[in-house]
């Protein structure tokens, strides 16, 4: 694992920014596998700030996310859609018939999972997947569990990540409590992985992470056995770890 260490969120967004649009520079046909969250957002300004000046056409891009809550409206203010247009599509010129999501409201969920991994499969895989990391070791929505769960699928959230995610929401009742979400074999096939932490919470999971065995407990421990992954981490979030 490439272990990058920064002093300030700041420095990260700047750095994970262009890492995301090196890869765009580098095969501007990219596939992207992009993240909703805190941690993302620094990194969405900067590859937005590059956009902006013109060293970047995200023309020919395809993107892929994570995952989505279930039963809430694309449209709501805190569904991962909006999330998405907010804080980058509507900044970028990535072409919306290239955008795909999980549709959370789908009739049968198990069929739209099925279908989202044909489609990841048909763009040609993912080339970089961006993610964040639960104080949990979640990714994307795989919970710690007793088993990986391979492909997209639906899940129950945990009552830690309801309530990590109620800070968006109104009050905790509002949060859902049902996901569709990539799977571990989904992130796995992505070619390249950039996961960033940010805080003192997440210090645990990534020292797990980092040094820690293997286990569906902590979901994030997987990215061990990747060969392509790189981790950005403020000095809050790399506390417990040696570097
Ligand atoms: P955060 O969430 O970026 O809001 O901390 C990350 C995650 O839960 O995957």
């Amino acid at each position: 694992m490439n272990v990058l260490v920064y002093s300030d969120e700041e420095q990260i967004g700047i750095a994970a920014g262009n890492y995301m649009c090196g890869q765009v520079l580098q095969k501007p046909d990219s596939v992207l596998g992009l993240a909703t969250g805190s941690t993302p957002l620094k990194p969405y300004k900067q590859m937005t700030e590059l956009y902006r000046k013109g060293v970047i056409d995200f023309s020919r891009v395809t993107t892929f996310n994570l995952d989505e809550y279930v039963n809430l409206d694309i449209n709501d203010k805190n569904s991962y859609h909006t999330f998405m247009r907010e804080n980058l599509f509507d900044k970028i010129n990535i072409p919306p018939e290239n955008i795909n999501f999980l549709d959370g409201n789908a009739e049968d969920l198990q069929l739209e999972c099925d279908s989202y991994e044909k489609r990841i499969k048909a763009a040609g895989g993912i080339d970089i997947q961006l993610l964040g990391i639960g104080s949990n070791g979640h990714i994307a929505f795989n919970e710690p569990s007793d088993c990986f769960q391979r492909w997209s699928h639906v899940v129950e959230l945990k009552e830690s990540t309801v309530k990590d995610n109620s800070r968006f929401f109104n009050s905790l009742d509002e949060v859902p409590t049902k996901a569709v979400t990539m799977g571990i074999g989904s992130i796995m096939q992505a070619k390249k992985i950039l996961i960033i932490a940010i805080g003192k919470k997440k210090a645990h999971a990534i020292k797990q992470v980092i040094n820690g065995n293997v286990t569906p407990m902590c979901p994030a421990s997987v990215l061990q056995f990747h060969t392509d992954v790189t981790l950005m981490l403020d000095k809050d979030a790399a506390s417990l770890i040696n570097v």
